[in-house]
């Protein structure tokens, strides 16, 4: 069998590989263009943009001209596809998805939160919406709601199951026990979910397994159970094309598989990350001092806030690690270099096509 292509509405990736969108800039232009030049889909991360002194005042402003200068330098890049990622806690969610829509974009991926009211902001059809989920539940409320309110389907779902990276669609309680919640458990529940409505919209919706897939092995086994794609994010942490600084990359490389735990964000989710010199000094806290000039979530309370996660993320991309949250999928440890992008795809696709020739 060959690699598959991955098809999303009237996009065609050459190879069925989408690299997830890492806030707070860890996946921005740099990352996304190269690979999508390489035929598989970039996505760019929409959170935490900009200058955050100057976004004191003008936050919206400031947050959505850093995003249209993100999407054009990708542009500059690569002709390829592109998306960007949204998170639904976000204050300005719907000025940052116009943008992008006016910006060109695609391909809207939707996560931390249920987008109820996306097709809403985007009216225009050929703009491909793909909602994150990790339950055939939140696949079934999502369908169910846009076909009643608005006669329209997904182009495709990305199911991200409890071994990814970031913000995590699970209880504590739920990733206490992951083996119960895993992608093999999930995947078949999402493709039944889905099917009333490809038979209803008369298209297939793909579903794209996210969430711990590490090698070749993984995706052909994924494809194997039914995605037509996978989405993967921590292994492209370490390519040298990665917006992140060197010491971010750097802490994965170090990581040993006791270092990676789940932590309480103040997105009000669990999230998965490095439990580094800033994990450990916030243990011996109530709570951090909190300067916030512009409420970036609308989630978040800055009174009863632990820390302010906009600040610990950014502190990690820029390279200052020690007071930087960093997060990370639970399979880190696995890496022990940093590569360019397309020797990363070339090895994935390497072992895809031997596990795809050795599958009976
Ligand atoms: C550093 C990092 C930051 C992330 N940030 C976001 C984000 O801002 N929005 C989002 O939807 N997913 C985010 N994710 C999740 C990824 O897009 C992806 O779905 C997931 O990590 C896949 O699992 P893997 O990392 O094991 O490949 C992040 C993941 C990592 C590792």
């Amino acid at each position: 069998m060959n690699i598959p292509k991955l098809h999303i509405g009237h996009l065609t990736a050459e190879f069925p590989i989408i690299q997830g969108g890492m806030g707070v800039r860890v996946s921005l232009a740099s990352l996304a263009a190269a690979v999508a030049e390489e035929g598989g889909i970039g996505t760019i991360s929409s959170i935490g943009l900009g200058d955050f002194e100057a976004a004191r005042h003008e936050y919206e402003r400031i947050s959505r001209e850093a995003l249209q200068e993100e999407i054009r330098k990708a542009r500059t890049m690569t002709q390829g596809i592109l998306a960007v990622n949204f998170m639904g806690a976000l204050s300005n969610v719907e000025d940052l998805v116009q943008t992008a829509v006016r910006e060109g974009i695609q391909m809207i991926v939707f996560g931390a939160g249920l987008p109820m009211r996306l097709p809403e902001l985007v009216q225009d059809r050929s703009v491909n919406l793909v909602p994150i989920v990790s339950s055939a539940r939140a696949a079934e409320l999502i369908l169910r709601g846009w076909a009643k309110r608005y006669q329209r389907t997904a182009d495709a779902l990305i199911l991200e199951g409890p071994l990814a990276g970031g913000h995590l669609g699970f209880s504590l309680e739920e990733l206490r026990h992951p083996e119960d919640h895993s992608l093999e458990t999930l995947l078949p529940q999402v493709l039944e979910a889905v099917k009333p409505y490809e038979d209803r919209y008369g298209k297939k919706i793909p579903v794209i397994a996210a969430g711990g897939i590490f090698d070749g092995g993984d995706i052909a086994r994924m494809l194997s159970l039914g995605a037509s794609g996978v989405q993967m994010a921590t292994r492209f942490v370490c390519t040298w094309e990665c917006d992140a600084s060197r010491e971010f990359k750097q802490s994965y490389l170090n990581a040993r598989e006791e270092d990676i735990v789940i932590i309480k964000s103040p997105v009000g989710l669990p999230g998965r990350a490095i439990r580094n010199k800033f994990l450990k000094d916030l243990e011996k806290v109530d709570k951090l001092e909190i300067n916030c000039p512009y409420h970036c979530l609308t989630v978040c309370k800055v009174a009863e806030a632990k820390f302010c996660i906009a600040q610990a993320l950014l502190n990690a991309y820029r390279g200052d690690v020690d007071h930087g949250l960093i997060f990370c999928g639970q399979n880190a440890h696995r890496i022990d270099k940093i590569v360019p992008v397309k020797e990363l795809i070339a090895e994935l696709l390497g072992e895809l096509q031997s596990a795809l020739n050795d599958a009976p």
